[in-house]
């Protein structure tokens, strides 16, 4: 029998890759231009199923693909695909979720902890040989994280990782802003329910976790930063547009906020001229929330076994819902 075709996109991790190639057609593409790569738009035509990461499944792209039965995404947010032409086409959707909750939690509030105590200007100045004093000067002292009060927004799965670490681990006082009350976390996590408003005016360190959507895009621009304390520091581990990213610039340049630390941007890879790379109170990370060995393998495992269940015509353990 014909071996059903698949496109492999941007990133799948190696032995699951072999695996799918021994009972399906797979093509890997990365750094490539979708709208024009003629291998690519060639497999399109024939691809039963699409695997990867952030490949813009859109309108033009659906057309075509007259065979796509599923998008299995490996990643948990789904911003780059079309729900709507996904749906309207009767195609399914799959996302990783679950298997990289702990992991993006770790990288958040290892970067809340970096950006707090400035550990990576602290690196440079010991690596750069300017430690000159045995006792280094206040000019390079950080904020305690530990009894301050955390404001996460966005109490799915993530914001919950957050703030049980946030609580346990570091006595902080957690509020939170999400679609939706959390009982369980408010009773497991002390963590207070706040509107928006509320809860920008009384975070020390305010981090955004929240999936981009409609209802997201843009959530934290100009007035929100004027919410915020001058103390205030914060932290994106969801996706760039949830930010307007010059509201940040000059919320940082002006110290409106103290600092950020970043994991997401609005265009990535970042712009070597984007003036946040320029500026001493942001960290920044390299969209790498859930990148660690064991996670990737985890999503691409996932990931695949969703592929399959929905090239087979069966409901994927993952299938988003609209
Ligand atoms: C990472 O950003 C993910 O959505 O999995």
């Amino acid at each position: 029998m014909k071996k059903k075709k698949v496109i492999a996109y941007n990133r799948v991790e190696k032995p699951v890759l072999q695996a799918l190639k021994e009972k399906y057609d797979v093509r890997f593409f990365k750094d490539i231009d979708t709208k024009t790569d003629p291998a690519f738009l060639a497999w399109l035509q024939e691809a039963e199923g699409i695997i990867g990461l952030e490949l813009k499944v859109d309108q033009e792209l659906l057309e075509q693909a007259p065979n796509l039965k599923i998008v299995s995404n490996v990643s948990v947010g789904y911003n780059n695909l079309d729900m709507e032409q996904l749906n309207k086409r009767g195609i399914m959707a799959t996302n990783t979720p679950d298997v990289l909750t702990d992991t993006v939690a770790d990288t958040i509030f290892g970067i809340l902890i970096a950006t707090a105590r400035r550990i990576p200007e602290l690196d440079q100045l010991v690596k750069n040989g300017e430690w000159k004093q045995e006792a280094v000067g206040p000019e390079y002292f950080g904020i305690d994280v530990h009894h301050k009060t955390l404001g996460i927004i966005g109490m799915g799965r993530i914001g919950q990782a957050l703030a049980q670490r946030a609580h346990f681990g570091f006595d902080m006082n957690i509020l939170y802003h999400s679609r939706s009350r959390k009982p369980e976390a408010e009773t497991k996590f002390s963590a207070s329910y706040r509107d928006l408003d509320n809860l920008l005016r009384e975070a020390d360190f305010v981090c955004l976790i929240t999936p981009l959507t409609n209802e997201t895009k843009g959530l934290i621009g100009k007035r929100e930063f004027q919410l915020m304390k001058p103390s205030a520091m914060f932290i994106n581990g969801s996706r760039g547009k949830t930010v307007v990213e010059p509201a940040l610039i000059h919320a940082l340049q002006t110290n409106e906020i103290a600092a950020a630390g970043l994991d997401v941007y609005t265009v990535e890879p970042v712009a070597s001229d984007n003036p946040l790379l320029a500026l001493k109170n942001v960290v920044t990370t390299p969209h790498i929330g859930s990148s660690t060995n064991e996670t990737e393998l985890k999503m691409s495992q996932l990931a695949a076994k969703n592929l399959e269940a929905g090239l087979n015509d069966q409901t994927p353990p993952n299938l988003i819902g609209d």
